[in-house]
């Protein structure tokens, strides 16, 4: 992998094994986009790949004297509006004489090995100089006097560029930064494919494509959070691109607050992609001497389809995203009481799931809402984060020991950023709040935000959550955020710094996750939001993992669950077996489907394990032996979609280990249909040179080719007529699942 300027022409080669992307400065200092795709041999001009011309009813830049450089036609690295060029800009800077037009031009750059971390911002990062390098370049605007930094990181081992820009004010104007996208980048063609992940609560990032030819396609979140609405996650894909063929690149923004992503096809022949902070809502005070960060954006290309795409987010996140103590560690089987009791529960009540759960070989109890403050209903409590004594009369500290004695480990439920109006919290500070002068709040979940634009409000609720912590013996922590924004204000700021406010918000989050991490390294975080509604790669920075929905329904978690994957990996996807009826849904599916989906992430239980009838018990002790067991390859290992349970009645995926000699392949049927036809689903990622042995629960086993399996397939739709062994009446019904386990010697 390596940065190369070639000083001549004037351009950079970033490029690895697998992709390049290059850059220059053009005739007026800009940074131009030349290809970003397949490696290419590097050579000293690639100039012949921007499309210089002249056209009616352009307008050419102005002070060259040429009459082909016209912005309008040209592919550009971070574009400005109001000069050549009338796409959607990545930037808008309004001057204090109502001018909003910018021309950074370049000035210098600097390579450096390894890659700078983002004060205060989570970010992708490397372990050693050698697993990357990072140009940054300096760009200046002479009537602003704002310097501009715009970062590209290239990484050795993935195909994958992180970009962010960076603004001074190094003039005398106040100046308002309006916009400022993390990445932007020119393609050219306008025949692709838009790929976005959206739904609502409970049914989180369902695969959605469009085409996106000519005029603006886009996805945002105004919501204060990434939001389970649309994920800041979007694919541009060649048409005909599959799971396993053709080219997609994969944009993702590293942060937790309001997006957009968009593609702006052009009437020329090109397509303006990019991601980053909502604008809408944003405005930020560049005054003298102010700086603005922009969080990070991280784009994968891949001439391998989406399955390639997903593998280089899945290592790069999981590995050099995520971080801490627990980034590599086999994570804890879990038990969490939330379906299990809601708020309804006592000391005595909790030790005996606990008790359980520990008899079955889980190895950590997590106690979710209703802990704290008065909180009985979801009418009061949050902001109060002490114990209620009326139900645990030993405190969290007197229960995490009895837990921990028992030989289990012990978790607690937060919701740091909420406040309920019936909270001593809320009476003693009223404007701890987001709220607009003169408007009643609205509510979500009975509950208000707090202002976590405010170093006061997180400094409270750091000391509150860090003397609970620091008196018991907690190893987790679930941080929960169940409600958007609204009425974004806050007290603490002047008029004109409100633009400013969802993004300091979020920083203040930050903050906190900071803070805690740093005094208690040794804790396991998920992040949660009413499930997956702030399930990125923002949050994957402090909490390795995050809870994937609230909809604990098998069926529905296929979908969840495949639709996450394509961007984040399973060892970051909290995934729980729960009862029946399912408490969302109330569909009744097979324990051992909702065991198959469930292991496929950061697994646990989420059920009252004392009401469970002994034959299910004993089915729980092995099922938490085997996830022991192969924990270690779900989480590493390289992940295929097999089969996609949107557009068909199956839905399948598999793991295959670094040497390929272990493979794990989830495969079900949704719905049962009489006398049907036989399939066979061909795995992917094997050596074909090896004989691997098949594992299936009551299955006799047998050995087949790693070519056979995966060009001819594994029957499996039908296996009362040819499947591996012996079919019984459980594969006669609806939710049907199956988990094969792969061994080559
Ligand atoms: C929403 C979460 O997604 C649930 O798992 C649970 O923690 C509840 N909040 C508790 O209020």
């Amino acid at each position: 992998m390596s940065v190369v300027f070639h000083e001549k022409s004037g351009e950079f080669h970033l490029f690895n094994d697998e992709i390049s992307y290059i850059i220059s400065i053009l005739p007026n200092g800009q940074l131009g986009q030349l290809y970003y795709g397949k490696r290419l041999r590097d050579r000293e001009s690639f100039e012949h790949l921007q499309e210089y011309g002249m056209r009616s009813m352009v307008a050419w830049v102005g002070g060259l004297g040429r009459r082909d450089v016209s912005l309008e036609l040209l592919k550009q690295e971070y574009p400005s509006f109001g000069s050549s060029d009338f796409r959607n800009p990545a930037f808008e800077i309004l001057q204090e004489n109502g001018s909003h037009v910018s021309n950074f031009r370049y000035v210098s750059h600097e390579i450096i090995s390894g890659k700078p971390g983002l004060s205060g911002l989570p970010a992708t990062y490397t372990e050693a100089p050698e697993e990357a390098d990072t140009i940054v370049f300096t760009l200046f605007d002479e009537v602003t006097q704002v310097e501009l930094k715009l970062n590209y990181t290239v990484f050795r081992d993935y195909n994958a560029i992180a970009r962010s820009a960076h603004f001074e004010n190094k003039g005398s104007q106040t100046l308002k930064l309006n916009s400022a996208m993390s990445f932007s980048l020119d393609l050219p063609g306008t025949e692709y494919e838009w790929m976005q992940f959206s739904g609502a609560w409970a049914r989180e990032r369902e695969p959605f494509v469009k085409k996106i030819g000519s005029g603006v396609t886009s996805v945002e979140s105004m919501r204060g959070c990434s939001s389970p609405n649309q994920n800041p996650f979007v694919v541009i894909r060649k048409p005909g691109t599959t799971e396993d063929c053709g080219e997609a690149y994969g944009v993702s923004l590293v942060y937790s607050g309001n997006f957009l992503a968009q593609a702006e096809g052009d009437t020329y022949g090109q397509t303006r992609v990019m991601i980053g902070i909502n604008p809408r809502g944003f405005c930020w005070n560049l005054t003298p001497g102010e700086v603005f960060q922009t969080p990070e954006a991280v784009v994968v290309y891949s001439a391998q389809g989406l399955n390639g795409m997903s593998q280089n987010f899945h290592e790069l996140y999981r590995t050099r995203l995520a971080r801490g103590y627990w980034r590599d560690r086999e994570r804890p089987v879990l038990l969490n009481n939330w379906e299990a009791t809601y708020m309804d529960f006592d000391e005595e009540k909790i030790l005996n799931i606990a008790r359980k759960a520990c008899e079955a070989g889980i190895e950590l109890f997590v106690l979710d809402d209703g802990w704290f403050g008065k909180r009985n209903d979801d009418f009061r409590g949050l902001g109060d984060w002490f114990v209620n004594t009326d139900k645990l009369e030993n405190g969290i500290s007197g229960l995490s020991r009895k837990i921990t004695e028992m030989g289990m480990r012990f978790g607690l439920w937060f919701e740091p950023e909420m406040v309920n109006e019936d909270s001593d919290l809320f009476r003693a500070h009223p404007d701890w709040i987001l709220a607009t002068p003169g408007r009643e709040p609205s509510l979500g979940r009975n509950q208000c935000v707090l202002d976590f634009s405010r170093k006061v409000v997180v400094d409270a609720i750091y000391e509150m959550m860090e003397k609970v912590i620091a008196d018991s013996d907690i190893t987790y922590i679930k941080w929960d955020m169940n409600r958007s924004i609204t009425e974004c204000y806050s007290a603490a700021y002047a008029a004109n710094q409100q633009g400013e406010i969802y993004h300091r918000y979020i920083l203040g989050v930050y903050d906190l996750y900071e803070r805690l991490i740093t005094r208690f390294p040794e804790i396991l975080f998920e992040s949660c939001a009413s499930g997956g509604a702030r399930f990125d790669p923002g949050m994957l920075y402090y909490a390795p993992q995050a809870w994937c929905s609230d909809d604990t329904d098998a069926v529905e978690r296929i979908g969840i669950q495949y639709g996450t994957s394509y961007c984040y990996p399973v060892s970051s996807v909290g995934a729980h077996v729960s009862v029946v009826p399912n408490h969302q849904i109330l569909r009744e599916t097979p324990l051992e489907t909702r065991f198959n989906v469930a292991m496929f992430g950061a697994f646990g239980y989420e059920l009252d394990i004392t009401r469970m009838p002994e034959e299910e018990f004993e089915e729980v002790k092995k099922q938490v032996a085997f996830v022991k067991q192969y924990r270690k390859l779900i989480h590493t290992g390289t992940y295929y979609r097999l089969a996609d349970p949107f557009a068909t009645n199956e839905g399948a995926w598999m793991l295959v280990s670094q040497d390929q000699k272990e493979a794990i392949v989830m495969y079900s049927r949704i719905l049962i249909h009489p006398n049907s036809p036989v399939k066979r689903l061909k795995l992917k990622g094997l050596n074909p040179d090896l004989e691997y042995r098949i594992e299936a629960p009551r299955k006799k086993e047998v050995s087949r080719c790693g070519d056979e399996l995966m060009y001819a397939g594994l029957i499996t739709t039908e296996p009362a007529i040819g499947d591996i062994g012996e079919a019984g009446a459980d594969v006669y019904t609806d939710f049907y699942s199956k988990v094969y386990v792969l061994k080559a010697n």
